[in-house]
């Protein structure tokens, strides 16, 4: 029973996906298509990525329903909304960018709309609500066409968003995916496990990013995952590094991706004022706490040698200081 709605589900993302394409190239779409041009998303990429777009006056769920799809399955499939008292179905993506997203099955689980202005009070982003086959926590953008590229490069690149994975695309980097946000869960490390290689994380450069690289590499290790992490030294996304012409510096980056212990070590040190204990404390704090939940022996005891050159503790102060945040002392 599960499959066959499971079934009736992406058969109506389909329908969907086929009506946003042909309403991208409407009168009404003009605007969609000058303000994705304005971000270099060539018509080609377009077609690559099956990017579609809703206007205002046209409606899904009036196209679906004359299609003969039942009115629970389209609300089931997150793609219209029932309000019961004016006893009437609405749409729930509109005037949006429709971007699909598949699962690594390449089975198109939903959708992900941005909106042209990004000054109104609604949510830059609207995704498919939770259906039984969308979980915000297991979407890989892009898994199906990276992992291709990624066995042969042996080299998977875990990004933030998907207009990441389309600028990197179209610059020749086609071994990427979207978390489409910054958490990496037990779906990633599974559907990671046949690539017989390196992930390596390249989130935004905001603080955000920066969490959440240190967090799937802890992740990623508990699951003998290989992994090293994009040092971006800047703020800014993959996207915006590229529009500011930095493509060989990005390349550069990628080839020289740190270890994790290297990464969060020079993301916080240069932040800590050593002649002030409570800082230095800190940031002990946060480095012992990161490779503790790792559980693993050599990035243990290599990290008592990179903190007693870093910080200047001696080798038995730095595993005193273990202790402590095992016995919860600290
Ligand atoms: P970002 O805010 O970094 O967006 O969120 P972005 O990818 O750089 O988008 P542009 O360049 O402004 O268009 C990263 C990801 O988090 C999710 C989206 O999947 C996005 O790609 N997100 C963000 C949402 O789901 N909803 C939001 O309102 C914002
Ligand atoms: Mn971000
Ligand atoms: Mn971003
Ligand atoms: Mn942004
Ligand atoms: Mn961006």
């Amino acid at each position: 029973v599960k499959q066959n709605k499971n079934t009736i589900i992406y058969k109506l993302n389909e329908e969907s996906l086929a009506f946003f394409k042909l309403n991208l190239r409407s009168n009404e779409a003009k605007h969609a298509v000058k303000y994705l041009h304005s971000r270099d998303i060539t018509n080609e990429d377009i077609a690559f990525f099956e990017i579609g777009f809703l206007p205002k006056n046209n409606s899904l769920v009036e196209h679906l329903i004359s299609k003969g799809y039942n009115i629970s399955d389209i609300v089931e499939a997150g793609l219209g909304t029932y309000n019961e008292e004016r006893q009437k179905m609405y749409d729930i993506f509109t005037d949006r960018i429709m971007f699909p997203i598949r699962n690594e099955n390449k089975e198109l689980i939903g959708f992900s709309g941005r909106i042209i202005e990004t000054n109104s009070e609604k949510p830059k982003y609207l995704n498919t609500k939770e259906t039984p086959v969308f979980s915000k926590r297991k979407i890989a953008y892009n898994f199906s066409e990276a992992i291709k590229s990624a066995r042969v490069k042996k080299e998977l690149i875990v990004l933030e968003g998907y207009m990441d994975v389309i600028s990197l695309h179209k610059n020749g980097i086609d071994n990427t995916i979207a978390l489409m946000g910054t958490a990496l869960s037990q779906y990633h490390v599974s559907i990671f496990k046949n690539i017989k290689g390196t992930i390596k994380m390249f989130l935004d450069g905001d603080e955000p990013g920066i969490k959440g690289n240190i967090e799937a590499s802890q992740t990623l290790i508990l699951n003998n995952q290989k992994v090293l992490v994009v040092n971006n030294p800047t703020n800014n996304d993959p996207d915006e590094l590229i529009k500011q012409g930095k493509k060989a510096e990005i390349e550069k980056m990628i080839s020289e991706a740190l270890n994790p212990l290297e990464y969060i070590i020079s993301k916080r040190w240069p932040k800590v004022n050593s002649k002030d204990f409570n800082s230095v404390e800190e940031f002990m704090k946060e480095i012992c706490s990161f490779v503790l939940k790792c559980n693993n022996n050599i990035l243990y005891e290599t990290s008592i040698d990179e903190l007693e050159k870093i910080t200047g503790l001696s080798k038995e102060a730095i595993i005193n200081f273990y202790k402590k945040i095992l016995n919860k002392q600290i």
